[in-house]
């Protein structure tokens, strides 16, 4: 996966074969002298990095030993034998990794990589949802920091939300923190949604509203909240034959109106499946130039172009000062690190989109 060649110059070229129509060739040529420096600091501290697929398109290519969504990456993370886990994303994929290694060391390369979904519960919160919901099952989506997924029965991502929540097979979940994607879930398992009541004289007429029901939180990514259906039907009305791509934490009507929802690598596997000529993603800008530099023959569309702020903190300068400075590290108290990977692994039990469990 790494394109660990053995002088800059063949870096360059290798980089410059996927990314010549995306990143201009001076800048390539500078990214590919960072690269080959992050690749030969890699195999000298025993490391292996881990890029989520929201990463610009130069970091993306050429110095990752995995990429893929939050599933699969928790799931390489999981397995690896190295020393050193580099996480190319943010915080909470990063403290994931440490959930699931205590023994390595995990760096994100920014501390300023956070998320709105993750800033957006707390576990005192997630704490009082639990006294209001007695034995009501906590499913968290893993866009969370690690005291709140200690506080949680089971953690889910975009791969594999659906399959969480039936898999409990129960009438009633609390499902934290992402409102949109609580609404996608409820489409496709033909729950409802609520949110929790702020009167507790309302709690007896609640009672009747709890079967088969998602009761959820008012957290949104800022990212994928400011896509909306009237963006979809302009962009419907000039392109007819564009296949729209929604991440499920779009907004539910958003992704009802899409062609196709799924995680990041969802998405990636439905371009690389399908036959279409022009594509629009509704997620992170820069995985339209990733998709774009693996397929050449599509379109992807760049209208509705909107970065991560937290994802695009992690650029090859801080990869390779992370690894130069070890920084920056990643620590989770060990009593709530325990109670977090319990949830942790009960999702990596369940299959994800791609069928792998
Ligand atoms: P994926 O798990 O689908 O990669 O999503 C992570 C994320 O942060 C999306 O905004
Ligand atoms: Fe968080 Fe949204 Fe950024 Fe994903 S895109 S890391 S959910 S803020």
């Amino acid at each position: 996966m790494p394109i660990e060649e053995k002088t800059v110059a063949a870096t360059f070229a290798k980089m410059s074969e996927k990314l010549r129509d995306i990143v201009p060739a001076e800048e390539l040529r500078y990214k590919a002298e960072l690269a080959f420096e992050i690749n030969q600091l890699k195999r000298e501290k025993n490391a292996v990095i881990l890029g989520h697929n929201y990463m610009e398109p130069a970091l993306y290519c050429s110095v990752p030993d995995y990429v893929g969504d939050s599933l699969e990456l928790s799931r390489q993370a999981a397995t690896t034998d190295k020393d050193v886990i580099v996480f190319c994303g943010v915080r909470f994929m990063g403290e994931t990794a440490k959930i699931l290694c205590p023994d390595k060391t995990v760096l994100v390369p920014s501390p300023k990589a956070g998320c709105s979904l993750a800033e957006s519960i707390t576990a005192a919160e997630v704490r009082k949802l639990k006294k209001q919901y007695p034995g009501v099952p906590v499913v968290t989506y893993v866009n969370t920091y690690a005291d709140v997924k200690a506080e949680s029965d089971i953690c889910c991502t975009s791969g594999n939300a659906s399959a969480v929540v039936e898999s409990l097979n129960t009438d009633t979940v609390l499902f934290i923190p992402d409102e949109y994607m609580a609404g996608n879930i409820a489409r496709e398992t033909g729950m409802n949604v609520i949110f929790p009541i702020r009167n507790p004289r309302d709690l007896q007429k609640r009672q009747a509203d709890l079967a088969c029901t998602i009761i959820g939180w008012k957290g949104r990514c800022e990212v994928h909240e400011q896509f909306t259906l009237q963006d979809i039907n302009k962009i419907r009305k000039q392109f007819p034959d564009a296949v729209i791509l929604a991440h499920p934490e779009c907004r539910p009507e958003v992704v009802a109106a899409s062609d196709f929802s799924g995680s990041t690598s969802g998405m990636i596997r439905y371009v690389r499946d399908h036959a279409a000529s022009r594509y629009l993603l509704l997620t992170e800008c820069s995985m339209a130039d990733n998709i774009a530099a693996e397929n050449r023959d599509i379109r992807m569309l760049r209208s509705l172009c909107i970065r991560c702020p937290h994802m695009q903190e992690i650029t090859l300068e801080m990869t390779r000062d992370a690894l130069l400075r070890n920084q920056f590290q990643i620590e989770v108290p060990e009593p709530i690190r325990v109670r977090a990977k319990r949830a942790v692994d009960r999702m990596l039990e369940i299959r994800g989109e791609g069928g792998a469990a």
